[in-house]
């Protein structure tokens, strides 16, 4: 029997292409640039899997060129990169890894945190451009504190939590805001629901951690931001488009909040001409948020078996879009 061919967008760490090439006939994008649009649409022509990464926009015209295509599985645990009810209405089974890279990101978060409370890159800046000329002074690179302080976190799925735990662990007091509410964390860990604008007013930590889609999209805008305390720091290790960039500018240049770290950005790579650049109270990130060798490792294993799974009729672990089984069966097992 013929092997089912799968195409991959990029040389994933790992053993997910080891893994892959026992079951599969691979085709991948070996080269240090991303596959264009053009490459990715010849390539899945005559496919049955895609394996992709959070840089591939998976859109229309993408899926109505993988005619042969029953599962994309995505090297992330976002999937705002895929037209997902498009992929569904054609019957294509949509993998992610949730769960996997809850801790690294959660810690990500709060190395930002803590980095720009602390002032941890510009200080660095400071010594290497051979500015420390007297060893100790009582008011060198004053930064804020961070324990027993306000953490508001924004979205409360896995990540979030996670990086409320962490906060609880530095004696914080949590607030959240959340699509849903969860009284049983509340009770459990002791956090605070808070509507939006609330949490941004009281809060000296704010920490960004929902999904992107259109309710979320710019959902912190610059009315938000204006209601921030001057000493306030915001983190963002979700994506972008969450934040509205350009009011974000604003106030960090004005000095109306005291900095922010970002992991994330509107536009990546950061544009050379980018304002965030110019700007001494802001830490920045190139999206590293799962990229811990661990992390890494197991997404890679997890994508490939849930591409497999899906190849061979078995229920991925991580199915995002399980609708898709009402359009096209190809399980055999059931979902537990
Ligand atoms: C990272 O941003 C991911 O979605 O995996």
């Amino acid at each position: 029997m013929n092997k089912p061919r799968v195409y991959v967008t990029r040389a994933i760490p790992g053993s997910g292409l080891k893994i892959l090439a026992k079951r599969c006939e691979l085709t991948i994008h070996n080269k240090e640039e991303l596959p264009t649009k053009e490459d990715i649409i010849k390539n899945i022509a005559d496919k049955d899997g895609l394996l992709c990464m959070l840089t591939d926009r998976i859109d229309s015209d993408i899926l109505s060129s993988g005619s042969k295509l029953k599962v994309i599985s995505s090297f992330s645990v976002g999937v705002d990169h895929i037209s997902v009810p498009e992929a569904t209405q054609r019957g294509i089974y949509v993998t992610y890894t949730p769960g996997i890279l809850t801790e690294a990101t959660a810690d990500l978060s709060f190395a930002l945190l803590m980095a720009t409370a602390r002032r941890v890159a510009e200080a660095d800046r400071y010594i290497r451009s051979g500015k420390w000329k007297i060893s100790w002074s009582p008011s060198m690179l004053l930064g804020v504190g961070v324990y027993g302080k306000v953490l508001g976190v924004i979205g409360l799925g896995r990540i979030g939590t996670a990086v409320a735990e962490r906060g609880l662990g530095l004696k914080m007091k949590v607030l959240y805001y959340s699509k849903n509410r969860s009284l049983e964390k509340e009770e459990s860990m002791g956090l605070q629901y808070m509507p939006i604008e609330e949490l941004v007013r009281i809060s000296d930590f704010i920490s960004i951690h929902v999904p992107l889609n259109k309710e979320t999209y710019h959902l912190v805008n610059g009315q938000l931001l204006s209601l921030m305390k001057k000493n306030a720091i915001i983190i963002n290790t979700s994506r972008g488009q969450i934040i509205d960039e350009e009011a974000l500018v604003e106030v960090l240049k004005e000095g109306r909040i005291a900095g922010a770290g970002l992991d994330v950005f509107q536009v990546e790579p950061l544009e050379k001409d980018n304002e965030l650049l110019k700007l001494n109270n802001v830490i920045l990130t190139p999206h590293l948020g799962s990229a811990t060798y661990e992390t890494r490792r197991i997404m890679s294993e997890v994508s490939a078996q849930n591409l497999i799974s899906v190849l061979e009729g078995v229920a991925p672990h991580n199915l995002y879009n399980p609708e898709v089984m009402k359009i096209r069966s190809l399980l055999t097992v059931k979902m537990i």
